[in-house]
């Protein structure tokens, strides 16, 4: 099995019993592995922000676990340890955990977004959680204007939670001619009845 399957199956045990938590990483994970993906992220990139992505909230548990709460900073706090160790165990380079540890450190902060690893975590985080917290649209869209930077996260926000918004597509030109060609060959047979 390779090791990022590895990893998904660890973080999943990490929280058993706690299926919300489990189906937000593996959302995240999905978005986050697209975006990569079609933004042509480098391959080693790519690795790591999957890595990320898996294991982005593992500080939950231990905040909940010291402090009885999980806000934001104490995620960052408690959650780079936690997944050094475990990535440690399964045999991640040193550089890769490295670099997931200071992204799982950094995830709530969006002051300082200093690579596409960091940037696309963050975009498949808060597509996530527009849902997932319920947002209204005007947050979203407020939200949308101030972090998402990836041509892909702006397309699945806008697939999800602004369909209705006008979109011109790349084909849009051919796309009206194929309709009026079919409109004519309707009114055609139509004639012809
Ligand atoms: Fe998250």
């Amino acid at each position: 099995m390779s090791r990022m399957n590895e990893l998904y199956k660890r973080m999943v045990s990490f929280y058993r019993g706690e299926p919300q938590q489990i189906q937000h990483f593996v959302k995240v994970h999905s978005f986050a592995r697209l975006i990569g993906q079609e933004e042509h992220v480098e391959e080693r990139i790519q690795y790591i922000l999957e890595a990320a992505a898996l294991v982005h909230d593992i500080g939950i548990r231990p905040a909940m676990e010291k402090y009885g709460k999980s806000n934001g900073k104490l995620q960052e706090q408690e959650g780079p340890a936690k997944a050094e160790a475990m990535m440690q165990e399964l045999g991640f380079e040193k550089d890769v955990i490295e670099r997931v540890s200071y992204l799982v450190g950094h995830h709530h902060t969006y002051t300082n977004i200093d690579g596409l690893d960091y940037q696309i975590l963050v975009e498949a985080d808060f597509l996530v959680n527009y849902f997932e917290g319920e947002m209204s649209g005007e947050h979203i869209r407020d939200s949308v204007k101030k972090i998402f930077r990836t041509e892909t996260g702006r397309h699945l926000v806008q697939e999800m939670f602004f369909p209705e918004e006008f979109q011109m597509s790349d084909t849009w030109a051919q796309d009206g001619l194929k309709d009026l060609e079919d409109w004519i060959e309707e009114q055609g047979i139509y004639i012809r009845q």
